[in-house]
């Protein structure tokens, strides 16, 4: 599958306009913030975007972030505005086509930005230990629309698990399936390299995670994704695609379930774009200056990661008041947000 993919994106695709469905790319709303950032990347590394989600979760300043499967570098550039001078941002990928575009415009916009701050790296994303990237050293890492592509999702997520620090997070979009997706589409080359044959059903995704030492995965966004394309969409059959970013955190302490110990945060309001909220998950939208009753787990991704700084924390672990209410099962995703027409790619 590697050498099939290589050839999808290093030879057959030229641009975001040559895609034969929406799968890979982000129809999501940009975020006002973020649109002077993406302003400042080069036309030729947008014009070879194949993202299907936004990966910029809130207060990067001085991060160090991996992005897997960077392709030509748009998140990457993006994202080194954001962890600025002191930050760091490494793109990985196994394309050379893919790197030599990100690679040709490095001092461009190192001058753009006033600092350089970006590497890119040739690799896999599979074989993570094989690379010379220190061992839990990476507060965030991110892919966007890639970890389909991989014929080894457990190695990837394991390889995650080890590059990350205790309270870092992996933060990424990609396409899940409804259900597992059958043989005859998986082996199918364009429906492969079109991010849908490798998609994995989301409840396998979340056995996966788990498996890798991520417990209680969290879904932030997602959207149902429109196969354009009558004949493609045919060998789908009726199986449904979703866009979907989840962020797992390392944290050694999180538990299998939500269980609640009566505790809850107040967010102050601080971070830099996010003054009226701070969107941690789907279930997870905390006003400014409101209690906000919390589990455990969700607790413990805003103590004992980046975020601590700027809550106020109401209780502790000493009382168990059971499972905290409302976190069901079932499939996870909208089955008709906004935007989930025949959109335009990107
Ligand atoms: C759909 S594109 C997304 C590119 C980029 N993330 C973006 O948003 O434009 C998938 C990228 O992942 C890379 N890729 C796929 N499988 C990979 C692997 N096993 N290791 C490293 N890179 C991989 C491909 O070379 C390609 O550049």
């Amino acid at each position: 599958m590697h050498e099939l993919v290589k050839d999808y994106y290093g030879r057959q695709l030229q641009s975001s306009a040559d895609l034969k469905t929406s799968a890979c790319c982000d129809i999501t709303t940009v975020p006002e913030w973020l649109k002077p950032l993406l302003g400042r990347i080069h036309p030729e590394v947008l014009s070879r975007y194949y993202g299907c989600g936004l990966i910029a979760p809130a207060k990067l300043e001085g991060c160090r972030i991996l992005d897997l499967g960077c392709g030509s570098g748009r998140d990457v550039y993006a994202l080194a505005q954001l962890v600025g001078p002191r930050g760091e941002v490494v793109g990985l990928d196994m394309t050379d086509e893919q790197l030599a575009v990100a690679r040709r415009h490095q001092a461009w916009h190192a001058e753009q930005f006033g600092h350089d701050n970006v590497r890119f790296v040739h690799g896999y994303m599979e074989l993570l230990d094989e690379l010379d990237l220190e061992p839990g050293s990476f507060d965030v890492i991110v892919s966007n629309c890639v970890l389909n592509l991989s014929p080894d999702k457990d190695a990837v997520l394991r390889g995650v698990h080890r590059l990350l620090k205790e309270g870092g997070e992996l933060y990424f979009s990609d396409v899940y399936a409804d259900r597992r997706v059958p043989e005859a589409v998986r082996q199918d080359p364009v429906l492969y390299g079109e991010c849908l044959g490798g998609a994995l059903y989301w409840n396998d995704f979340l056995g996966i995670a788990r498996k890798a030492g991520f417990n209680d995965p969290r879904l932030v966004e997602d959207r149902p994704l429109t196969i354009t394309d009558n004949e493609l969409a045919a060998r789908t059959g009726s199986i449904g695609f979703y866009s979907a970013t989840y962020r797992l955190f390392r944290l050694d302490a999180l538990e299998n379930d939500c269980e609640d110990y009566g505790q809850a945060v107040i967010y102050r309001g601080s971070i830099p774009n996010h003054p009226q909220r701070f969107v941690l998950d789907k279930h997870h939208d905390i006003e400014t200056g409101r209690i906000f009753p919390v589990c455990g787990n969700t607790w413990r991704m805003l103590h004992d990661t980046r975020f601590a700084d700027h809550f106020d924390f109401i209780g502790d672990f000493s009382r168990h008041y059971g499972l905290f209410e409302g976190c069901g099962g079932g499939l996870p995703f909208d089955q008709d947000s906004p935007g989930s027409g025949a959109a335009p790619c990107c």
